[in-house]
C-alpha cells in the first residue's frame, strides 16, 4: 500500500500552495528553564517524555538554564548526539541543535556508548558501541550505520584477544579502518609491585586496529607489554573479578605517521604509541611525564582523564575531558580544583618538549565527574563538553563563555552519558512515518522518527480508502479539510478543524523544503479506530 503511493509521488513537488496552511504547535513538552525544581527531582532523577504517535519512544524533557540562541555553533546544521538509557534499555539519541527536540532515538539495546557521526569510505556515518556493560568496561561491538539507518560495519576485536571489542571507543580512521578498546583478563600476572599477589590477574589494557570490511588486523598492542603496573594512580584491589585493571584505556586516535594517540586514564598519562614496535614515543602527564609545563604545574596537572584528542596533524592542540577528581562529595557546587574540566592544551615536540594551558571549560554549576566525560572542539572555535558521570552538557564560546548549559537528569544520580558530540547528520529512515490522532483534542499527531528533512507535512483525508492510496489523493481528497502544515519538534500536532467528525480516513505526508514528498503515513480508519493510537500522554510522564 505504502508502495502504490511511492510510486506515484516520490520526488514529484506537491502543488502545496492549494492547501490551507494551519498554524501547527508542538506536542513535545518541551524544555524546562528551573535549574532549581529540576535538581531538586520536581520531574524524576532523569525527566522523560513519550509520543502520540510513536509510543515505543521515550526522550528525556531538558533542563537548558543558559541558551544564547546566537552564539551556538550551527556550522553544516549539527546534531547533538548521545546515549541514554531508561528503564534498563539503552540507545543512541539525535536531537536537533537548533530547539533540542528529538531527532531519532532507538531504545533496543542492553548498552550503548558514544555515539556520534564519523567519516567511512567518505559517507557520514552514525557510529556507536553496543553490547553488554560490565563494571567499567563491556564487551560488545562498534556499528556503524548509513543515513537510512541500515549497518554499514558491526565489528569487534580479532581472535587475537580473548575479549571483545570494550564500549569506550570506536573510532574510524582516515584509512578507513576502526580503533577499539579491549580489556583483557590476563591470569597470572606479578602485581606484587603494588601490593598484589605474585600469581594474580591483571585485567589488561588493550587495544586493535581492523579493517571492518574485510576484519584484517593492522596494528594489536596490550599495554602489559610495555607498562608497568606501578604507572598506575589506582590504588591495588584484590579480588576484582576480571583483574585488576591497572591503566584502563579509554580513547584512541591515529596519527598521520601512523602512531596511536593512547589516553590511560588510571595512570594519568596520555601516550603516543609507536605504530611499528609499539614503544612509547613520549608521555604527557603521570609519571613518565617528558613535558615541561610552561603553566606552574596547571596543564601536566590532569587525572582520571577522557577523551583525548589532537585537533592537528602536528599534534600541538589537545584537547580532552579532564575528570581530576573520583569523589563524590565534592562533585556538586564544587569550586577550583575539585571541578572537572574541558581542557585545551598546547604542544611543542622540538627542540624542547613543553606543554601550556589554553583554556579550561569548568561547569557553570561547577560539577565534578568521576567517571567518563567528552569534550568536542567544534569547527567554529566552540567547544562541546559532555559532563559524563553527572547528567548534563555545555557549549563554550570561543573566549570560553558557557552560552549553553543543558542538563538531561539531576545532578549524582544514575543519569549519565559517556560522550556527548556535536555533528552534521542528514536522516532518511526506510520506515514509513507515524500518526496518531488525540481523540482529546481532535488533533493529528505526527512524527517520524530518524527523519532529519521534513519540513512540512500534508494531512489528508477522505471519505474512501482509495482515494488516499495514491498521489493524485491530493485532487481528489477533500481540498476544504486538506491542511498543510509546517513540522514543529519531534512530533506536530496538527489541528483539522474538526475534520476528524466528518471524514473516515486520514493519511498525512511528509515534505521537504522543496515541497517533495519523502514518504507517507499509513491511511488510518477513523471511524472503527482500525490503526488509530488513541493516545494521552501517559501518568508518568512529567
Ligand atoms: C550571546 O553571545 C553573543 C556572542 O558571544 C554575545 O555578544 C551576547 O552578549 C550573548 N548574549 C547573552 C544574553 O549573553
Ligand atoms: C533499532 O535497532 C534494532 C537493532 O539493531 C533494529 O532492528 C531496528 O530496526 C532499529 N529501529 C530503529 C527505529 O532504528
Ligand atoms: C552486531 O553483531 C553482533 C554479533 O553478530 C550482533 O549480536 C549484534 O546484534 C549486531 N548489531 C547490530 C546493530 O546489527
Ligand atoms: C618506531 O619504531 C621503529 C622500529 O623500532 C623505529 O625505527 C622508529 O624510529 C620509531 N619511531 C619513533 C618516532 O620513535
Ligand atoms: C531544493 O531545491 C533547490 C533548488 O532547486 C536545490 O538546490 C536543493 O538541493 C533542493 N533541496 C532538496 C532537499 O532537495
Amino acid at each position: 500500500m505504502f508502495l502504490d503511493f511511492a510510486m506515484f509521488a516520490f520526488g514529484l513537488p506537491l502543488a502545496i500552495y492549494l492547501l490551507h496552511q494551519t498554524i501547527t504547535v508542538s506536542a513535545d513538552l518541551g524544555v524546562h528553564n528551573a535549574p532549581d525544581l529540576y535538581q531538586k527531582g520536581g520531574w524524576g532523577d532523569a525527566p522523560y517524555q513519550r509520543y502520540f504517535s510513536d509510543p515505543e519512544i521515550w526522550s528525556p524533557v531538558f533542563d537548558v538554564p543558559i541558551w544564547n540562541r546566537s552564539a551556538i555553533s550551527t556550522e553544516g546544521t549539527p546534531h547533538i548526539l548521545m546515549s541514554l538509557e531508561y528503564e534498563s534499555r539503552m540507545g543512541p539519541y539525535i536531537f536537533s541543535s537548533d530547539d533540542l527536540s528529538l531527532v531519532y532515538s532507538n531504545r533496543s539495546f542492553p548498552f550503548v556508548n558514544n555515539v556520534r557521526v564519523q567519516k567511512y569510505r567518505g559517507e557520514n556515518v552514525l557510529t556507536f558501541w553496543e553490547g553488554m556493560q560490565g563494571k567499567g568496561h563491556a564487551q560488545g561491538h562498534c556499528v556503524a550505520l548509513n543515513r537510512h539507518y541500515e549497518v554499514v560495519f558491526n565489528v569487534t576485536s580479532s581472535s587475537y584477544f580473548s575479549a571483545n571489542a570494550d564500549l569506550h571507543e570506536c573510532e574510524v580512521t582516515k584509512d578507513n579502518t576502526v580503533l577499539l578498546t579491549i580489556y583483557e583478563s590476563t591470569p597470572g600476572y606479578d602485581l606484587s609491585s603494588v601490593g598484589g599477589k605474585e600469581n594474580d590477574i591483571l585485567l589488561d589494557s588493550c587495544f586493535e586496529e581492523i579493517n571492518p570490511e574485510n576484519k584484517e588486523v593492522w596494528f594489536s598492542w596490550r599495554a602489559s607489554w610495555f607498562f608497568h603496573p606501578t604507572a598506575s594512580y589506582h590504588a591495588y584491589e584484590p579480588e576484582t573479578n576480571d583483574g585488576w585493571d591497572a591503566w584502563h584505556i579509554n580513547s584512541l586516535q591515529k596519527t598521520k605517521e601512523g602512531h596511536y594517540v593512547v589516553d590511560m586514564r588510571r595512570a594519568h598519562t596520555v601516550v603516543l604509541i609507536n605504530g611499528t614496535d609499539g614503544w612509547p614515543i613520549w608521555n604527557l602527564g603521570g609519571k613518565g611525564n617528558e613535558f615541561e609545563d610552561l603553566s606552574g604545574g596547571q596543564a601536566t596537572a590532569f587525572a582520571w582523564q577522557h577523551h583525548t584528542r589532537f585537533l592537528d596533524e602536528d599534534l600541538t592542540q589537545l584537547t580532552m575531558f579532564d575528570n581530576r577528581q573520583l569523589e563524590w562529595e565534592r562533585s556538586l557546587g564544587c569550586s577550583g580544583a575539585g571541578c572537572s574540566r574541558g581542557l585545551r592544551l598546547e604542544l611543542t615536540h622540538s627542540p624542547k618538549k613543553t606543554v601550556k594551558l589554553v583554556a579550561e571549560h569548568l561547569a557553570p554549576v561547577g560539577l565534578g565527574c568521576y567517571a567518563m566525560g567528552s569534550h568536542d572542539a567544534l569547527s567554529n572555535g566552540n567547544s562541546l563538553i559532555g559532563w559524563g558521570s553527572q547528567a548534563g552538557f555545555s557549549e563554550y564560546g570561543p573566549d570560553g563563555d558557557p552560552i549553553l548549559d543543558v542538563a538531561f537528569g539531576r545532578y549524582n544520580t544514575y543519569a549519565r552519558t559517556y560522550r556527548v558530540f556535536k555533528d552534521a547528520w542528514v536522516g532518511l529512515p526506510k520506515w514509513e512515518p507515524k500518526v496518531a490522532l488525540d481523540a482529546v483534542s481532535g488533533n493529528v499527531m505526527l512524527s517520524w522518527n530518524g527523519a532529519t528533512e521534513v519540513v512540512s507535512w500534508v494531512v489528508m483525508v477522505a471519505n474512501k480508502r482509495e482515494t488516499l492510496v495514491s498521489f493524485d489523493s491530493l485532487n481528489q481528497a477533500d481540498q476544504s479539510a486538506t491542511v498543510h502544515a509546517l513540522k514543529k519538534g519531534f512530533e506536530t500536532s496538527v489541528a483539522v478543524g474538526g475534520a476528524l467528525d466528518r471524514f473516515k480516513y486520514v493519511r498525512a505526508a511528509a515534505l521537504d523544503v522543496n515541497g517533495t514528498m519523502l514518504g507517507a503515513t499509513d491511511i488510518v480508519n477513523v471511524a472503527d479506530g482500525n490503526g488509530i493510537k488513541v493516545a494521552s500522554q501517559p501518568d508518568d510522564c512529567k
